[in-house]
């Protein structure tokens, strides 16, 4: 393992799909890529962290041309536009060292040439397919494969396909791909290696199915014209081209590949341990020394998705709690190999408790203390009580240890929570310590006292410096708010690196405790405004697929009708009751259930349109005789109407023809 050694660590997040805007779920995986590229770093290796986009396939092609612009602008909007992907991952302080989109000349240009690699080597064949594809996760599935007749991922509908398309020999490759996953700890956690062997590789591997026809918005076959690159080809060698394979827009190839681990969500697990691995077979490179398939973020038990309207927004999160906070937050509260429950109040719960009580209050009492006995700076004159110290000090100086060897796991949750222990630790020192007491005879204790909180300090200063890959931020201020200008890596399983005399500076609380209450409402009202604005101002009715005839047409009598009197009907809230000059001498009634969108006095004098050879109907008792027209239409989720008007000049009776 690396120690200070400039040893090389490559990890990787998925390239995202922009077709929406992303959520906590892709913040999630990608503030853990964080967090493991930043402890990497914290240990002195040489990192290189890359995320990007998935930018080609049909269901991009189609949400361009549903939104009436290109494929280019419309992923360019998603990605670079404003609040898109780049923004998200400079909120969140994401430390990316590249970006790739697969849209990229040099990507295109690289898969071209891999694509032709396999096919020159008999590896990718021409043949015909027919199966089922899932448009929404791009995947093609096998009769088998599906779950109750729909795609096994999304349990979305699927869609019979059937075109001349190139075949990748996945089947070539099943034994040697079943021999990695059972024999080796390339796939993890362990749980995910039966689920591929026993419903992927034993059912048999088909050979896959690796170009297009049906649609143009993809890299380009340039030995046949017409076929597009199967996007999941296209999107896995990512990891390769942006370190120069076949380009020359890099050319680190050589010292980082073989990545070091892919980071994935548990849904693509399936594309990254058996195609993944059997495409670079085929073209003898080396394998990723692990693939790692993390749990999902749920809502309400099921996956957030944007069909299903439940996705949480990453910004409104952020910008009430803080980036620091929600960093923290994905990583605490969730093992990042299984699944996890997301909640609001479950966020609210982890910053007050965690956060703002053990560690906001260790750092602010203890910064406070020093301030108060001791004017900010500590003397270098400390009495040590090895009794009450040595339990402190042991956990201080074994941490780095424990969460170093969960770190190396992936297990970010138990790696916090060793820090944690020794953040509580810490707080139980103070009350056995009582440094208020000790403070009221300075003279007799100053020393001891000085001790005691420079013993403090130093616990924070590991604690905070160890916190670093998860809240960045907030582990500089910490070091700053100590005086604490040595923290590398060797310096933290050793304690006593502070200077004895070091200087406090005082500071706003580092997490300010949050009104559960108030925020839980704020959130709802932020999330139901957002929602809001995603309606589309304006929506009109669907027109109707049926025709109707001419002459059915014509036996409908609309007439202009003079509103003579209007008022509400008695016990109903929708009804208004109209009396009507139809010119015919006799006026008319008709009941109208636009009670909410008009009071009564407003109408009278105006010349609407009615239909007036319906038969009559009753309503609350009374002779309905005929229809008010009126049209509908909805403005930001809200239901319109206005009653068709029509110039005064039209006479009542007037015929519509
Ligand atoms: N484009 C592919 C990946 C290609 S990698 C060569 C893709 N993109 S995605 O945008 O749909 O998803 C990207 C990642 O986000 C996946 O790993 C997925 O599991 C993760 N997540 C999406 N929703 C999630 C949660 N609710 N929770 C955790 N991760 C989730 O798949």
């Amino acid at each position: 393992m690396c120690q200070n050694c400039k040893e090389k660590f490559y990890i990787t997040t998925p390239i995202y799909y922009p077709s929406d805007k992303l959520h906590i779920g892709h913040t999630y995986c990608t503030v853990a890529t964080d967090a493991m590229a930043r402890y990497k770093r914290l240990r002195g290796c040489d990192v290189l962290f890359l995320t990007g986009t998935d930018e080609h396939g049909q269901k991009i092609e189609d949400k361009a041309a549903a939104a009436g612009v290109t494929p280019q602008a419309f992923v360019d909007n998603i990605v670079e536009g404003e609040r898109g992907i780049l923004d998200l991952w400079k909120l969140m302080n994401i430390s990316n060292d590249r970006f790739i989109r697969t849209t990229d000349d040099y990507h295109v240009a690289s898969i071209q040439q891999i694509f032709k690699k396999m096919y020159e080597k008999g590896d990718i064949y021409k043949g015909t397919y027919s199966g089922k594809y899932c448009k929404p996760c791009e995947s093609f599935w096998t009769e088998s494969q599906l779950v109750d007749g729909k795609c096994p991922d999304c349990g979305r509908e699927v869609l019979d396909a059937e075109e001349e398309a190139y075949f990748f020999r996945l089947s070539k490759y099943a034994d040697r791909v079943q021999d990695l996953l059972e024999n080796t700890d390339f796939l993890e956690p362990k749980s995910r290696v039966n689920e591929m062997v026993n419903n992927f590789i034993k059912p048999g591997l088909a050979d896959l199915c690796v170009s297009r026809t049906s649609f143009t918005w993809g890299v380009p076959v340039d030995f046949d014209p017409g076929h597009v690159v199967y996007v999941w080809v296209d999107a896995l060698f990512n990891y390769t081209t942006a370190l120069g394979l076949y380009n020359d827009k890099y050319h680190d190839y050589d010292k980082f590949w073989p990545a070091d681990v892919h980071f994935v969500g548990k849904e693509i697990v399936r594309f990254h341990s058996i195609i993944w691995p059997a495409m670079l077979m085929s073209m003898e490179m080396p394998l990723p020394k692990k693939v790692y398939g993390h749990g999902w973020l749920l809502l309400d038990g099921g996956k957030m998705s944007k069909s299903k309207g439940n996705v949480v927004d990453p910004y409104i999160l952020a910008e009430k709690f803080g980036v620091d906070a929600l960093r923290f937050f994905l990583l605490r509260s969730f093992p990042f190999g299984s699944d996890g429950n997301f909640s609001n109040e479950l966020l609210i719960s982890t910053i007050n408790t965690d956060l703002a009580n053990d560690l906001g209050n260790l750092l602010s009492r203890t910064v406070a203390m020093v301030q108060k006995y001791f004017g900010g700076k500590l003397p270098a004159e400390q009495a040590e009580n090895a009794e009450l110290d040595a339990p402190l000090i042991a956990m201080a100086e074994a941490l780095r240890g424990e969460y170093e060897a969960q770190m190396e796991k992936y297990a970010f949750q138990n790696g916090l929570a060793e820090i944690f222990k020794v953040i509580s630790r810490a707080n139980k020192y103070i009350d056995e310590n009582m440094p208020w007491a000790l403070a009221k005879d300075m003279e007799q204790n100053g020393a001891r006292l000085a001790r005691v909180m420079y013993n403090l300090l130093e616990t924070i200063r590991i604690c905070g410096a160890l916190l670093a890959p998860f809240m960045p931020e907030t582990s500089e201020k910490i070091l700053s708010r100590i005086g604490a200008t040595e923290y590398a890596w060797d310096s933290l399983a050793t304690f006593g690196v502070l200077p004895r005399d070091t200087a406090v500076v005082a500071g706003d609380a580092l997490f300010p405790r949050i009104d559960a209450e108030k925020a839980l409402q704020e959130l709802e009202d932020a999330a139901a405004a957002a929602k809001k604005a995603t309606l589309p101002d304006l929506e009109i009715e669907p027109y109707a697929e049926e025709t109707v005839d001419f002459d059915t047409f014509c036996k409908s009598d609309f007439r202009a009708v003079k509103v003579l009197a209007c008022e509400k009907v008695k016990k109903s809230d929708k009804l208004l009751q109209f009396t009507l000059d139809d010119g015919t001498g006799t006026p008319r009634q008709i009941l109208s259930g636009i009670a909410k969108y008009y009071e009564p006095e407003e109408l009278i004098g105006k010349t609407l349109l009615a239909i007036v050879n319906l038969p009559p109907r009753k309503m609350m008792g009374k002779d309905s005789c005929g229809m008010l027209l009126s049209s509908v239409h909805t403005e930001k989720g809200e239901e319109k109407l206005n009653l068709i008007m029509l110039d005064d000049k039209i006479p009542a009776g007037g015929k519509l023809c």
